[in-house]
């Protein structure tokens, strides 16, 4: 018997990050390819879930979070962008960020509607759309910058916007937006239904002392966004894939219908374990920046005598590097060469677009320990 399956996502295949992360393992690469630390999270973090554990918090949470993290989750947006939220009805925690990104996306698009997201894009987004029946229109972020042109928005928005997709700091550019980029934005929806969706996984890796441009920061912006975040990559945790989403009231609410029958629930220990963390050393957010910064700054002096070009990134825990005086290789097949050949796996940036430019730009991720990225700089130092 043959059965007929219709993809609802027929141009969905294999990740670049599996197929990267297969050829290091296979060849021994040190993997600067897939965004995940080698160093572990905070001691007192991890003591924290197995005492919640031991102490049999090991069934549901609520739906919407546990009580003491949405709390403090609170509090947090309070002191790091002056915004008052509800706990009870502006705060969703989630299985990662991607769920939060999943769920606003899936309860808001409907049929037909359209949804501006910037290119080279996160990969989550997209078949999130496609699958509520809604259409990407893909607007390219041009090197060397990578920002927003916000004619191009302004000539892309028609009645069918539904929603528009920000990332900042952005993911594989490390660019990040501007304050004038949040009033660019306010002007173009203003007066529209347009809704926002604004990724802000990593927030406190912003570096050269700039802050970080959140939507919470701007009344208008806010009043009409879904904000998501992820402490995997603030507690360096990426493999507990808990995150949360900011959202007014009538946002969080739509959010919530899908969240309860996607999840459920995050992971109740785990969420415990984190408000915990949170109380008790809100330093380790503080300290991120600096964290980073140094291993950014690592990094690209032990590079600087490469033949790769670069401009230090301004957020991320990403670093672009523009092989164009090494290679004439496309940039998949580079990755892939850098990998195999010289032991270093890298993402290839064209992978992030629907139609990639003529670049020839890979994606490091630095979130290593300091010997790590002093050795695979030396083996890219010898290209
Ligand atoms: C831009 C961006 N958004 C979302 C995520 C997903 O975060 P989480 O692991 O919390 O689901 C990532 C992870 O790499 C990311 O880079």
């Amino acid at each position: 018997m043959s059965i007929t399956i219709n993809s609802k996502l027929p141009q969905v295949g294999t990740t670049i990050f599996t197929v990267i992360g297969e050829l290091a393992n296979q060849h021994q690469a040190i993997n600067l390819g897939q965004g995940f630390p080698d160093f572990s999270a905070p001691k007192a973090l991890l003591d924290r879930v197995d005492y919640h554990i031991q102490q049999g918090h090991n069934q549901y949470a609520p739906m919407a979070g546990v009580a003491s993290l949405r709390d403090a989750i609170a509090i947090k947006i309070k002191q790091q962008y002056d915004r008052e939220i509800s706990p009870d009805s502006e705060v969703t925690v989630t299985p990662g960020a991607t769920e939060a990104l999943y769920c606003g996306i899936t309860a808001t698009v409907t049929p037909g509607d359209e949804v501006i997201v910037f290119d080279p894009a996160y990969d989550s987004y997209e078949p999130a759309i496609e699958l509520s029946g809604g259409r990407a229109i893909h607007l390219p972020l041009l090197p060397p910058e990578f920002s927003i042109d916000w004619q191009r928005v302004k000539d892309a928005i028609n009645p069918r916007t539904r929603m528009i997709i920000l990332n900042s700091p952005h993911n594989p550019t490390g660019a990040t937006l501007s304050a004038d980029d949040l009033n660019a934005l306010a002007e173009l929806v203003r007066d529209t239904d347009i809704l926002l969706l604004s990724d802000e996984v990593y927030e406190h890796l912003v570096f050269d002392g700039e802050i970080h441009q959140s939507l919470l920061l701007h009344d208008e912006l806010a009043a009409r966004a879904f904000v998501v975040f992820s402490f995997g990559k603030t507690y360096h945790v990426t493999g507990w894939k808990t995150g949360y989403c900011i959202a007014p009231a009538a946002l969080t609410a739509e959010l919530r219908k899908v969240h309860q029958y996607v999840t459920f629930v995050a992971v109740t220990p785990i969420q415990l374990a984190l408000a915990d963390f949170m109380r008790d050393c809100p330093e380790h957010y503080q300290q991120l920046p600096g964290f980073y910064q140094h291993k950014r700054d690592l990094f690209c002096d032990q590079m600087s005598g490469s033949r790769f070009k670069f401009q230090p990134t301004a957020g991320t825990f990403f670093q672009l590097v523009d092989y164009s005086e090494i290679s004439d290789l496309d940039d998949r097949s580079m990755a892939e060469w850098l990998t195999r050949e010289k032991g270093v796996a890298a993402i290839p940036v064209s992978v992030f677009y629907k139609e990639p430019p003529n670049t020839k730009y890979v994606r490091f991720c630095f979130a290593k320990e300091d010997e790590t990225l002093i050795k695979a700089a030396e083996l890219l130092c010898r290209i």
